[in-house]
């Protein structure tokens, strides 16, 4: 089950760099796009940054909604997100292609991913210039949640339960497990 993350905190989500599902809809239909390149900007006020590649379906959808979600999945969703990331939702409901749940979100038009073990309600944060020179999208982070086995203020390698994964490139994605110092 997940809790809500202090805005304060919600940074250290995806601060690992784990592989998220971005959601956001485009006329009437829910996009869910895997994305590797992201990274927080600011904890204060909570500000974070994706790079989406202009033609994507997902990056259209936000433009025109305004707002979009992070979903995390766990690890054990790995194959689903590479079908998600070799088709795009314009061809697709990504959703019922791939019998994924939604929910609503708190604070945002976009809808959630059910089964996500973190999330992150963004609201678009214009920046023209980034947009246009390297399309880069900011988000403003306006209501957080995770799951509670696995993440207090960070997430909780050394206890068992779901795992965030990485990216390492290809058809190959890693999962931290062990908590050093
Ligand atoms: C693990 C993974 C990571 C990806 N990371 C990115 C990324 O950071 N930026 C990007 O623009 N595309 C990325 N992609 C590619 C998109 O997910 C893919 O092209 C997708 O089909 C686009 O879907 P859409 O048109 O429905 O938005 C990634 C794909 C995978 C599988």
């Amino acid at each position: 089950m997940r809790k809500a993350v202090p805005l304060s905190t919600a940074y250290r989500l995806i601060g690992p760099g784990p592989v998220v599902l971005i959601s956001s809809v485009l006329n009437d239909r829910a996009g869910l796009t895997p994305i590797a390149w992201h990274m927080p900007v600011s904890d204060d006020p909570p500000l974070i940054a994706l790079e989406i590649w202009k033609d994507h379906f997902i990056h259209k959808a936000i433009l025109q909604t305004g707002d979009f979600v992070i979903n995390i999945p766990s690890s054990d969703m790995a194959g689903t997100v590479r079908s998600l990331g070799s088709v795009s939702g314009s061809k697709i409901d990504k959703f019922e292609k791939y019998g994924l749940m939604k929910e609503n979100s708190k604070k945002v038009k976009s809808p959630r991913l059910k089964s996500a073990i973190g999330i992150l309600e963004c609201k678009l944060h214009k920046d023209e210039n980034l947009l246009k020179k390297y399309s880069v999208i900011l988000g403003d982070v306006v209501y957080a949640e995770a799951e509670k086995k696995i993440f207090t203020d960070r997430w909780l390698t050394e206890s068992s339960g779901p795992r965030i994964m990485q990216h390492l490139g290809g058809r190959i994605f890693s999962v931290p497990d062990k908590k050093t110092i």
